[in-house]
């Protein structure tokens, strides 16, 4: 492959040899110990996932037809009825489950809250009058701008329960990237909090929600969560207090039934322009994977388990596997508002010693933070409630696994390593902790019902070694398009391989048929996790006023998986480091777009790397960010800036 930093993982991976098979104790209760699943799939995908969708949920109507497939569109259970709501809150408690803890909430201060699913209904049928009293109908959008609080599922829910589609923002983003997902999607509303907790303070996100909505025209009412407790600015008319208006509201919201091709919500993410895109889930073939991956990948015993996914509700992890997929299943999960080292290093530990989690869904980045803090932090804790314990964001390296496996699972868990993307909706790649023989570092086989394959530069399938992940049947909760986009979504997804949904990862297969991912191809990093594209922080760099050009690559970093490093040519006049400083740059791409996009460095130069074309030679900049031996620059335009850039990226680099 071109791509030198994946010719490194590759290299280090080609010796991993130890393999686990499921323990016997997995076995002993595991909802699947065989290929049963994967050969019923392999004989028909379409009448599995039907199976699957009509056992797993409720449906209003009946789907008249599985797939209606017309490359690159798919529809799934076409002419289905139901309600999303419905399925994850109103047949449980009908089912006598209303007393089951749906939530367990942990604050970062350390306050608690146990709603069970009759509560969770209940608020969540006030809320949706409440949100049907400010005007919003079937097919509106709302924005939601949250910390991690109930909240933010209990509007997730409402907005779902009146057919609403809705696009949850990471409270991290800054109010301007919130301000260019409110117009893309000309939301109707927005809900966000006065605050949240995070790192023993408060974070205010009100006044970055009265920026956005100011620079915006399409909202016409803000609901706010109290959570900080910190003073904001309430605008007449606009502005309502959320627990005023679920206090007023009635208690009876019937869920409306939706098609099952009917949009549930949009969730942006970052591709390689610097435009972010608006991906569209729909609802009936979405619930379906998500309920049905989140049941057999983490060996769901709803009755007894305690799941805790650590992510964040504005990622689609937060979408998929806190919110619907968890509750379509009636298990109980636990939300934590906070970072894992408030008040200590060991928090995580102590949350699941508290609650007895028996399922742990978090990422590399995490566990390789956890592995720095060392094992001192998880001994403070009885981890033996512990049985399945996953990993998502990124590629986790053999050893971050083997420390996972063995300091947090006690040798004793399956660990399940799951590939994935916002664009697939749920788990593709994943091994089932009864069935699957894993390797560290190896996501190992698609799901079943799941087919990918690898394939070269032209396209032709690989059987063993590396080259790029492509999906080759459609999939139940793949996405349906980019919002306001169509020719995007086939550019970006179906155009380089025809017939082939190529997700923008390079994989290899090694000797035994295992897939082992190896990151990103194309212009997007990977920075704990969270997917930033270079070009977004290049044009943020750009639109400040002393800066000419950017170039920005993800270098390899031990922790966070990539460091985002920029490359900054100042315009003339303010060439001085003095006047223009690196923080007010770094600060700068923060505003723009949010704290988990300022780059770690930011090297000045006086030029930038350019073939004849023009184009910036980002491979060059990531090899001297990398500290590599520069490899060919005869197509350079003028190969002196290369070793101009490369004697000043000695300089110390600014982390935070
Ligand atoms: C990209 C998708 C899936 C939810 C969180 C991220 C990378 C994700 C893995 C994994 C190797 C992984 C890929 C993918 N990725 N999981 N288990 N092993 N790489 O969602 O922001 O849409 O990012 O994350 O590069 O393309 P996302």
């Amino acid at each position: 492959m071109a791509d030198d930093s994946t010719g490194q993982t590759l290299h280090a991976l080609a010796d991993e040899r130890r393999t686990f098979p499921p323990t016997e104790r997995i076995k002993a209760d595991a909802l699947t110990v065989d290929t049963s699943l994967y050969d019923e799939a392999a004989e028909d995908d379409e009448a599995f996932w039907a199976r699957q969708a009509a056992e797993l949920l409720d449906w209003d109507t009946e789907w008249t037809t599985v797939l209606d497939w017309q490359l690159p569109y798919a529809k799934w259970f076409v002419g289905g009825k139901l309600n999303v709501a419905a399925n994850c809150l109103d047949r449980h408690v009908a089912a006598g489950l209303g007393d089951r803890v749906a939530i367990h909430f942990e604050g970062e201060p350390g306050d608690t809250r146990t709603i069970t699913y009759a509560d969770l209904l209940a608020e969540v049928q006030r809320f949706a009058n409440a949100l049907k009293g400010l005007g919003v109908e079937k097919g509106d959008r709302v924005n939601i701008y949250l910390p991690m609080i109930p909240e933010a599922a209990i509007a997730m829910l409402a907005c779902a329960r009146i057919g609403a589609p809705h696009s949850v923002v990471f409270g991290g983003f800054s109010s301007q990237a919130l301000a260019d997902r409110i117009d893309d999607a000309e939301a109707k509303v927005l809900i966000t909090a006065d605050g949240g907790h995070r790192r023993g303070s408060v974070f205010p996100l009100k006044p970055a929600a009265d920026e956005a909505v100011e620079s915006t025209t399409t909202i016409e009412h803000v609901v706010v969560v109290k959570r900080g407790d910190n003073d904001v600015d309430m605008v007449d008319g606009r502005d309502h207090w959320y627990h005023e208006l679920v206090e007023a509201a009635d208690a009876d919201c019937p869920a409306e039934p939706m098609d099952s091709e009917d949009l549930l919500f949009l969730l942006y993410t970052s591709g390689t322009t610097g435009k972010p895109k608006g991906i569209m889930h729909t609802t009936g073939g979405y619930l379906t994977q998500v309920a049905f991956t989140h049941k057999y990948v983490f060996d769901l015993h709803a009755e007894t388990d305690v799941y805790w996914c650590t992510a964040d509700v504005g990622w689609v992890t937060g979408h998929s596997y806190i919110v619907y997929g968890p509750l379509a299943n009636a298990a109980t999960v636990v939300m934590y508002e906070g970072v894992p080292n408030y008040p200590g290093n060991d928090r995580f530990w102590d949350i699941v010693e508290k609650y007895k989690v028996t399922k742990l869904y978090t990422a590399p980045t995490a566990i390789r933070t956890f592995m720095k803090w060392g094992v001192e932090e998880p001994a403070k804790h009885d981890l033996t409630s512990l049985k399945v314990i996953g990993s998502v964001g990124e590629p986790i390296n053999p050893e971050a696994w083997m420390w996972y496996r063995e300091v947090i699972g006690g040798g004793e868990c399956p660990v399940v390593d799951t590939w994935w993307q916002t664009e697939t909706g749920g788990i593709m790649i994943s091994p089932l902790p009864g069935a699957t023989t894993t390797k560290p570092g190896s996501a190992t086989f698609p799901l079943p019902g799941i087919s990918v394959e690898v394939v070269d530069e032209a396209g032709n399938k690989v059987e063993r070694g590396g080259g790029y992940l492509t999906i080759t049947r459609p999939w139940p909760g793949m996405l349906r398009g980019i919002w306001r986009h169509p020719q995007r979504y086939h550019d970006a997804y179906w155009g380089r391989y025809p017939g082939r949904y190529f997700a923008g990862d390079g994989a290899k297969l090694d000797d035994d048929g295992y897939l082992w991912l190896l990151g990103r191809v194309d212009d997007v990093m990977n920075v704990s996790g969270h997917r930033i594209s270079t070009t977004e922080v290049e044009s943020a760099l750009v639109s400040h006023p002393a800066v000419a050009e950017a170039a920005v690559v993800g270098a390899t970093d031990t922790t966070t998986g990539q460091a985002i490093i920029a490359y900054v040519t100042l315009r003339s006049g303010a060439s001085d480091v003095q006047s223009v400083g690196i923080d007010d740059l770094r600060n700068h791409v923060a505003g723009e777009i949010g704290a988990i996009a300022k780059p770690k460095t930011i090297y000045l130069t006086p030029d930038l790397p350019k073939t004849r074309s023009g184009k910036i030679m980002r491979r060059l900049l990531r090899d001297i960010a990398e500290g590599r031996n520069l490899g060919d620059t005869t197509t350079l335009a003028d190969a002196s800036v290369v070793d101009e850039i490369a004697a000043r990226a000695t300089a110390t680099p600014q982390e935070d």
